[in-house]
């Protein structure tokens, strides 16, 4: 009787059935049984399309991508969509800012973030715009239901107006004295010199930010959505079981106080949709930007022929998830479902907050290199590398998550590389040298075999509920069972024994199938080794074939599945996230110029002291790892210095060499990432490429002073 039978015998007296538990989500009982496919949609917050994503994104989408691939691995059909965020000031000011239009800058934008989420191996069934069709017909739609509803509302408020820029400021874009500590240039709300919270009208002399004139109070009308007509509804929906506990009670602080009407429109100019009948009035970003959910999804039915009704409309057997960070919970957990609800359609299943990312302890840091970039990072690692350490950090609370970079390489390397590939890496090789890549007939060890497929629907009730930290840490258990049932049997010394080559078969036979069974587990987290494995062993990684022993069967060679992160790599990864010191004076930009009230005088000695000469440049080059940074060898007669600039966005380094230009010769010597900057170039226009170096007249030599 072939070994394995004794397993099968286990199977069928119960222990290792897949049973149907009756798994909740939040109070609503939800079937996980694989044969029992599930319609999911799911979504995590549209990126903003002013700036590049950063790991505190990928957290999000790490998260959200984990349970998405979970649940189609289990054979429901489950989608996850998503798009930019592309409305709002933020946006319209900083396209005016780089001379495009918000159209250029959202599209750039967007291309960007989809290579980056396709870098950490994202998969969206359909990524997409708020700034589409498809969200300008949801949000006619959606405000047209609520306002034949009663439920919006428009007055008149007296706002903070930008008399140049002519437009409505924000809070944050006023900035001014603090009323309390009277730190200077600070922002509308806040301080953040001694934390005092104020009104932009609070504070000492305040300026537009965007333009530096004194705002003026304006009255305008708004549009208000009447939040306090939802008070029962929300109260009800709080209960309810659909957010996590700390979520809801953060929330019920706004119930308990009293709910108050939101205020749905913004002035033009802005960059959004206009509110159909009311010229000159836009919907603020924060309305259309979850309608964007629907939009996205409306977008994937089109092209693709997916069913759309049954995932908006109330009553469905389809279920409905938002993953968010916490600190966006009133729009998700308040605004949205009171929307939903006025506007006919169904609420979410269950929100899923998740806390923020700190790096080395603390907040992300431009200045440690600890705010790094998601492009930044694929620059330097492996995605992979990052989706099993945040799997292995996350659970379904709304703790922050600590990215420790010291730790991070060594529980990838001690954890995937250690014990999981380490698993097969010693099995493959003595299959290959005697056994043909063939498997044994049978499976010496069906307990342990055994052992790790019914630990499965644990595993799996763990993904389900979020807990991917306590999922991982079943997974690497199995995985030192597997070691450590390999060290006792001692493959290698076996190996070299007369009459002893079966049982290195079977072992190096158990060893794979174990890794095997290790890997489907895995799969959701690291989706792209698995398919390595897959190639190695020949099959699909299939939970719901796991049952199936792979006896008889033949691998394909062992390649590596993924290497050892090298220290270096992240120290690199840093050193690329810090800001290059620009050796040249950043130049202020115009904006900042008219914010300064009038430029300091300086006595005429205060400017001698500046050792003003002729340069010449002898070389330059760029500099390995500096963003903005060239190095120039300068000669001023009989001495050289060497100057790091931040030139880089404007000149290549060959067509410099030989040009003459003003350095300032007596600035103390700086000490850089790079080397030691002793000194300064002069250079005129607000940055980027268009940057000026300047240079003297004809006639002029190295060396010579300006005065
Ligand atoms: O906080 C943010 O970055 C927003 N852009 C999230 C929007 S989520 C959803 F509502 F669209
Ligand atoms: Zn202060």
């Amino acid at each position: 009787m072939p070994r394995w039978q004794s397993a099968q015998r286990m199977k069928s007296t119960g222990k290792t059935a897949i049973v149907a538990p009756l798994f909740h989500v939040h109070g609503h009982p939800v079937n996980m049984a694989a044969n029992a496919p599930r319609k999911i949609l799911v979504t995590s917050a549209l990126p903003y399309a002013n700036g590049p994503l950063h790991l505190g994104h990928m957290l999000e989408q790490v998260q959200t991508d984990i349970w998405v691939r979970f649940q189609k691995s289990r054979g429901h059909d489950c989608l996850y969509v998503c798009a930019d965020d592309a409305h709002g000031t933020a946006i319209m000011l900083a396209a005016e800012k780089l001379g495009i239009t918000p159209e250029q800058h959202i599209e750039t934008m967007r291309k960007a973030h989809e290579q980056d989420s396709a870098g950490f191996l994202i998969d969206f069934a359909n990524f997409h715009s708020t700034h589409s069709d498809e969200n300008r017909k949801w949000s006619e739609e959606i405000y047209s239901r609520l306002k034949s509803n009663g439920h919006i509302a428009s007055r008149d408020i007296i706002q903070a107006f930008d008399p140049e820029k002519q437009l409505f400021l924000a809070d944050r874009f006023i900035k001014g004295t603090c009323p309390r500590c009277k730190t200077a240039d600070q922002y509308g709300d806040n301080c953040e010199a001694c934390g005092a919270t104020y009104s932009p009208a609070e504070l000492i002399d305040p300026v537009s930010a965007i333009s530096g004139a004194t705002p003026i109070d304006r009255e305008s009308e708004h549009f208000f959505f009447k939040l306090p007509a939802f008070t029962t509804m929300l109260k009800t929906w709080l209960d309810s079981d659909t957010l996590q506990p700390q979520v809801a009670n953060k929330l019920r602080e706004w119930t308990d106080a009293g709910l108050q009407e939101w205020d749905i429109s913004r002035d033009a100019p802005y960059f959004g949709f206009e509110i159909p009948g009311e010229p000159g009035k836009y919907f603020y970003v924060w309305l259309d930007a979850p309608i964007g959910y629907i939009a996205s999804f409306d977008n994937y039915c089109a092209r693709t022929g997916h069913e759309f009704d049954a995932y908006w409309h109330p009553g469905g057997d389809t279920e409905l998830y938002h993953f968010i960070g916490k600190d966006i919970i009133n729009f998700h957990g308040l605004f949205w479902p009171a929307m939903l609800h006025s506007a006919g359609l169904r609420t979410p299943t269950a929100i899923y907050a998740h806390g923020f990312l700190t790096v080395n302890g603390t907040k992300m840091s431009k200045s440690r290199g600890t705010f790094i970039n998601a492009s930044t990072y694929l620059e330097h690692l492996d995605a992979e590398y990052l989706r099993y350490y945040f799997a292995a950090k996350l659970s379904n609370s709304v703790d922050d998550i600590d990215l420790n970079l010291e730790d991070f390489v060594q529980r990838v390397n001690s954890d995937v590389v250690g014990k999981v590939v380490n698993i097969a890496s010693r099995c493959a090789g003595f299959l290959h040298k005697g056994f043909d890549d063939t498997l044994t007939d049978s499976c010496a060890e069906p307990e342990l075999l055994a052992q790790c497929i019914a630990a499965g629907e644990q595993i799996a009730a763990l993904y389900e509920a979020r807990e991917f930290n306590k999922a991982i840490r079943e997974i690497i258990a199995l995985a030192d069972k597997a070691n450590q049932y390999i060290d006792g049997k001692k493959p290698w010394v076996l190996a070299k024994e007369e009459g002893r080559q079966a049982e290195v078969h079977e072992v190096c036979s158990v060893g794979i199938n174990l890794f095997r069974v290790l890997m489907t587990y895995l799969k959701p987290v690291l989706p792209a080794m698995a398919q390595k494995a897959e190639s190695f062993l020949n099959t699909s990684l299939d939970w719901s074939a796991l049952e199936e022993p792979l006896l008889g069967h033949t691998l394909a060679r062992f390649t590596p599945l993924i290497t050892r992160i090298d220290p270096k790599q992240v120290e690199a990864m840093v050193a690329a996230s810090k800001p290059a010191e620009a050796a040249v004076e950043k130049p202020a930009t115009p904006e900042k110029k008219q914010q300064n009230e009038a430029p300091q005088t300086i006595e005429f000695d205060d400017f001698a002291k500046v050792d003003l000469r002729i340069a010449q440049i002898i070389a330059a080059e760029h500099v390995e790892g500096a963003d903005k940074l060239l190095r120039l060898q300068l000669s001023l007669g009989d001495e050289q210095k060497q100057v790091f600039a931040g030139i880089k966005s404007a000149y290549q380094p060959e067509d410099l060499v030989g040009k003459l230009t003003v350095m300032v010769a007596n600035l103390a010597p700086r000490k850089m990432r790079f080397g030691i900057s002793e000194g300064m170039v002069l250079a005129a226009g607000p940055g980027g490429e268009e940057l000026y170096l300047l240079e003297p007249h004809a006639g002029a030599k190295p060396g010579m002073q300006v005065k």
